[in-house]
């Protein structure tokens, strides 16, 4: 058989990427992040949009070049159809199209969370990966969802948040700390050096998979608010404790209901995926699960937590061997589920 070469484009939210897969294999993942929002405190939509349209020419070049492939070669195209910032996804989506129709070969939307779902079935010679069915929970800047996978596109959401996703938790925490955006690499940067009993914040109580982060939020809010009125410096002296306090109560909440997804399923191989699994506490706590509590767990590597073009690129290709394909009619979708 012919080897199969998949570009893959993601442009959900703010980072611009291309992929060069080879089957399921990483050839080139070239991630442009976009500087612009950091002083913002968060991601300003019609700014995300423009730099996508300056960044996916010079991108998609880059990993046909890193990948050593002209696109001449390319079997087909697959692109984040969504779920994500309508202006960002429809650079992606034109972009997308308009190659598959001048190259003539077939163009693949992808599900976004699906995709940051089928990144463990990249091959990639270190990492095992999961069998069907499996728990995925799926934490990122715009998610928080515990999903069951019974086949690549067999996918059950079993409960998810009903307000914030975790990376806002992790986000909005560290804005209160005058961190900028994205704060949640930077509060788990601090964390390392600090005491994660410090400070005590309340859980929230919410149904059997169901997820609350806004009034952890508000609780941390307050609690410092207080805490600089008493003072001033308080931020300043206790930044690594705080974050660590933070970090663990937010570890806690999700392991506590990854132990209620494996009571009431039964299944014990257990994933996680999103820009938020990039967390080195969950990490860590994942991996400790599988001598605590027997589970078999899977940590994708860490450059694909975070937005990347070679999930989309793997998911595309898992499609492509389906021969499921975009009409060139699709259109980019704001909400979709998985
Ligand atoms: O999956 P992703 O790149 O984008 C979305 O689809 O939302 O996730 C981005 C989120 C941000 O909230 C960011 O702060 C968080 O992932 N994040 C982290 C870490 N790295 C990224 N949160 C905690 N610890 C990290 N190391
Ligand atoms: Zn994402």
């Amino acid at each position: 058989d012919k080897p199969v070469y998949i570009l893959g484009i993601e442009s959900s939210c703010d980072d611009t990427s291309a992929a060069v897969i080879c089957d399921a294999k990483v050839l080139s993942n070239v991630v442009a992040n976009q500087e612009v929002h950091s002083k913002y405190g968060g991601v300003v939509p019609e700014l995300a949009s423009r730099a996508h349209q300056q960044n996916i020419v010079p991108v998609v070049q880059q990993a046909l070049s890193q990948a050593n492939i002209t696109k001449e070669q390319l079997s087909a195209i697959a692109f984040t159809k969504g779920p994500g910032l309508m202006g960002s996804l429809l650079v992606g989506t034109s972009f997308a199209k308009s190659l598959a129709l001048g190259l003539q070969i077939p163009l693949i939307d992808v599900n976004h969370m699906q995709a940051h779902i089928l990144a463990h079935f990249i091959d990639d010679e270190k990492s095992k990966k999961p069998t069907f069915p499996f728990i995925c929970l799926t934490i990122s800047g715009g998610h928080t969802q515990i999903v069951k996978v019974s086949d690549y596109f067999k996918m059950e959401i079993l409960g998810e948040t009903i307000d914030d996703a975790v990376g806002e938790a992790f986000d909005k925490s560290a804005k209160i700390l005058g961190l900028p955006y994205p704060g949640g690499p930077l509060i788990d940067k601090y964390a390392q050096l600090g005491n994660e009993k410090a400070f005590q914040f309340t859980k929230p109580k919410v149904g059997d998979l169901e997820f609350s982060f806004s009034g952890l939020k508000t609780g941390i809010l307050y609690f410092i608010q207080k805490q600089q009125r008493i003072n001033p410096k308080f931020i300043e002296e206790n930044l690594n404790d705080i974050c660590a306090s933070i970090q663990y109560t937010i570890a806690e909440i999700l392991m506590d209901k990854l132990k209620k997804a494996v009571k009431l399923t039964g299944i014990k191989q257990i994933a996680i995926a999103g820009g938020v699994s990039a967390n080195s506490e969950i990490r860590n706590r994942l991996q400790l699960a599988e001598k605590h509590f027997g589970w078999t767990t899977f940590v994708p590597k860490f450059e694909y937590t975070t937005d990347n073009a070679a999930m989309i690129a793997v998911t595309g290709y898992l499609k492509y061997l389906d021969h499921t394909y975009a009409a060139i009619s699709v259109s980019a979708k704001a909400r979709l589920k998985v």
